[in-house]
């Protein structure tokens, strides 16, 4: 007996020599994932299966096919695969499968730009929450988003996805909308960090900026976003940054994000690591999307000859376990594939029609009553953009446009004028199918109405209705010339319809359907009435409707400036689109390189200090209604101020009122814009009559500039000037706050 269990165990010790990785295999097995457990998973996973975790990886099977990215599963450590879906204007799957009957749409809402036209956090951290269940409901467990670049320049391809030119409202809206999705227990990826502003070249282009504006304008809404919203990940940028990558940088990714700001989550790259992928790893990047064999490779070549230390591999393979741990996949969440999509389209309404932002009203031009007849001018108004393209298209079942949504809410529509959009429309998609690369998506042709027949739909309606388009997306930046400004075609429109209505005394109103800034001071004075929607999303053309009925009063204010003319802002000198893409490799300025040297002089913050006249400032808007601002409390407290100011509806109708706090720095110190946004509030819907008193909060730290000798944040000492407005000029009541004594606030080594 004891001879024959002798020869057993020999026989175990000389199979666990020749192979080790079965025995150690075997030994681990029983170790399964836990949230408590990662240090034992990371001490038995072998450093094949860390490389792997670390890479992005195929579908495995996971029942939700042909999304952005996948982790790969290590299924005897009950490590499951995860689901990373884009973002961010709503979940982006495919609506159909070839294993299935059923479709996958999903809800279209409105894009950043417009939500942050709605200076109301809570309004999206509730539209991201239904965006969240969808998530949920659909199998993914990340949703890639929000993207939360600032709008340097109005021509970048994807600011429709991004929020604002100020860094307090973009960070803000950000951190709402991660709220909101993550309320779901699923996670978001805030992108992409940092400094990605064009499209032209993205991948290479290198982002020259001086380390103040970086801080107070390209970082500072990311740094707001990561403290209030806690996002489950970050997406590092394709772009560089003063000649880095991003994605490769230490000092962004470690020093600043997780040192700095305290980001405990994952951090992953954009969809295409680059060369370097060991780089990017000891900067900071946990996770390499989408990932490729070579990249697994590569991490293995380094954790042999020990350019990757054992402590850097574990560091970011418990990131990513981290991770997991939290995903519905991980918890076996039984996902219904059945999201309430009518709820979601209901909020996705309601949202948009609470952030549109109504630019001009004539003579009280706006609301209609419902009963008239309108004649509804531009191919926009069949083919009506909910959301941009690229990574930022959602699949949704329909798009409401605005002959269906007029109406749907009782208008009557000149049918022969409806008729003809629709047929040139359906004429002009058989040519596209035809000759698909050749047709500019930018905008449609518009097609020509003559004087002749807009004379007789000027006596046949009651009021004229002109949608204008603009589409774009990731991969391509805008242009100039029939994009920022309008095409003929366009301004003819304009022109030959106002001219005719107005002669019989009619109204003529413009909808901007459009996914960034577009000219609009040489022939807004033509027309009685522009209200602005953006890309509102699937149901984005109900909520004009219910703006131009007056269902809703309109309360959404611009996010960003409106220029007179495109060379007035200050990064027009330095973007792509006056640039010879055909120079030498690596010198293109614009397109290789792109120096910011309009520095902190960014939107409002340049055309208000520098006195230089706008179409639109930021932060202006409409409404039916009319507020009163009353005198300001300012209260100081150990850490700032609060104020309060109570807003009472003047008018006749219910309406909201978005206030924003601007503040002026005392002389002195560093130069500074003459005002910047330190804190805003929006008020319920008041009734005639009724107020309501507005908190609005700003701590000394929000006060701060970057000071660029002393590599630290400095509030100055001496008197602060608050102007309380309706929007950046309009300022109706003021108030001060004293600093008593300076406070500088030092960045991390
Ligand atoms: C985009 C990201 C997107 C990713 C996955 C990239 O090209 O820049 O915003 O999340 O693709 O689709």
């Amino acid at each position: 007996m004891y001879a024959k269990s002798l020869f057993l165990i020999s026989i175990l010790i000389a199979t666990l020599q020749v192979c080790p990785q079965v025995a150690f295999a075997q030994k681990t097995d029983s170790i399964r994932l836990r949230s408590d457990n990662i240090d034992q998973v990371l001490q038995v996973m072998t450093t094949e299966e860390k490389c792997s975790l670390l890479v992005g990886a195929a579908d495995e099977g996971s029942g939700v096919p042909n999304v952005a990215g996948y982790t790969r599963a290590i299924p005897r450590l009950n490590i499951p695969q995860t689901v990373l879906s884009d973002g961010p204007a709503g979940l982006r799957l495919s609506p159909t499968r070839p294993s299935s009957s059923q479709t996958f749409y999903c809800t279209g809402f409105p894009v950043g730009t417009l939500t942050a036209c709605s200076w109301d956090p809570a309004l999206v951290e509730e539209m991201t929450k239904t965006m969240g269940n969808e998530v949920r409901e659909y199998g993914v467990d990340v949703l890639l988003a929000p993207g939360m670049n600032i709008h340097r320049n109005p021509l970048c391809g994807r600011n429709f996805e991004y929020f604002s030119e100020d860094p307090l409202l973009s960070g803000r809206m950000a951190a709402a909308y991660v709220r909101g999705v993550q309320s779901q227990g699923v996670g978001c990826s805030v992108k992409h960090f940092a400094a990605n502003n064009q499209e032209t070249n993205r991948l290479e282009n290198d982002s020259r900026i001086s380390e103040r504006a970086l801080r107070e304008i390209y970082l500072k809404n990311f740094e707001i976003a990561i403290k209030e919203g806690r996002p489950w990940t970050v997406m590092s940028s394709y772009n560089k940054l003063n000649g880095e990558y991003t994605q490769q940088s230490h000092r962004l990714l470690t020093t600043i994000l997780r040192n700095e700001w305290g980001f405990e989550g994952l951090v992953m790259t954009d969809w295409g690591c680059k060369d370097s992928t060991v780089k990017a790893v000891k900067a900071g990047n946990d996770l390499l999307m989408p990932g490729n064999q070579r990249e697994r490779d590569r991490l293995m070549a380094a954790v042999e000859s020990g350019a990757l230390s054992l402590t850097e591999l574990d560091r970011a393979v418990r990131r990513v376990l981290e991770y997991i741990v939290k995903t519905p996949r991980y918890k076996n969440y039984s996902y219904s594939n059945r999201p309430d999509l009518q709820a979601h389209a209901q909020m996705a309404r309601r949202a948009a029609a609470e952030s549109i932002v109504l630019l001009r009203n004539e003579n009280g031009a706006l609301p209609l009553n419902g009963s008239e007849r309108v004649a509804l001018y531009g191919i926009s108004s069949v083919d009506f953009f909910g959301v941009g393209t690229g990574s930022g298209f959602v699949h949704t079942s329909h798009v409401a446009n605005m002959q269906e949504a007029l109406v749907a809410a009782g208008f009557t529509l000149d049918q022969d004028l409806a008729d003809y959009y629709r047929h040139l429309y359906a004429l002009q998609q058989d040519k596209e199918r035809m000759e698909a690369s050749a047709i500019d998506k930018r905008h449609r042709p518009e097609p020509e109405v003559t004087v002749r027949a807009i004379e007789r739909q000027s006596q046949a309606n009651d009021v004229a209705i002109i949608v204008l388009g603009r589409i774009a997306g990731e991969g391509a930046d805008r242009v100039f010339h029939d994009d920022f400004q309008l095409t003929a075609p366009e301004r003819e429109l304009i022109q030959n319809v106002s001219l005719v209505y107005h002669k019989v005394g009619k109204r003529v109103v413009v909808v901007l359907n459009i996914v960034g800034v577009v000219e609009t001071a040489s022939w807004k004075d033509l027309v009685d009435a522009i209200i602005l929607p953006w890309t509102p999303g699937q149901e984005g053309a109900h909520a004009v409707a219910d703006i131009i009925k007056g269902k809703v009063n309109p309360s959404g204010k611009l996010s960003m400036t409106f220029p007179v003319n495109y060379m007035d802002i200050p990064s027009a000198a330095n973007f792509p689109y006056r640039w010879d893409m055909s120079g030498k490799k690596g010198e293109r300025r614009g397109v290789d390189f792109t120096p910011y040297e309009e520095d902190i002089w960014v939107g409002y913050r340049h055309f208000i200090t520098h006195g230089v006249a706008v179409s639109y400032p930021f932060g202006y808007g409409l409404s039916y209604t009319t507020f009163d601002y009353g005198q300001p409390k300012v209260k100081a407290n150990k850490d700032g101020f609060t104020a309060t100011i109570t807003v009472t509806n003047t008018g006749n109708v219910p309406g909201r009122e978005v206030v924003q706090l601007y503040v002026s720095a005392p002389a002195g110190g560093l130069e500074k814009p003459s005002r910047e946004l330190k804190a805003f509030a929006k008020t319920k819907t008041l009734m005639p009559g009724e107020s309501e008193k507005l908190t609005l909060t700003v701590s000394a730290y929000d006060l701060a500039s970057f000071n660029e000798s002393t590599t630290a944040w400095e509030t100055s000492a001496g008197t602060y000037v608050l102007l309380f407005g309706a929007s950046s000029t309009d300022i109706r009541q003021t108030a001060h706050y004293k600093v008593k004594k300076a406070a500088t606030w030092p960045i991390a080594e």
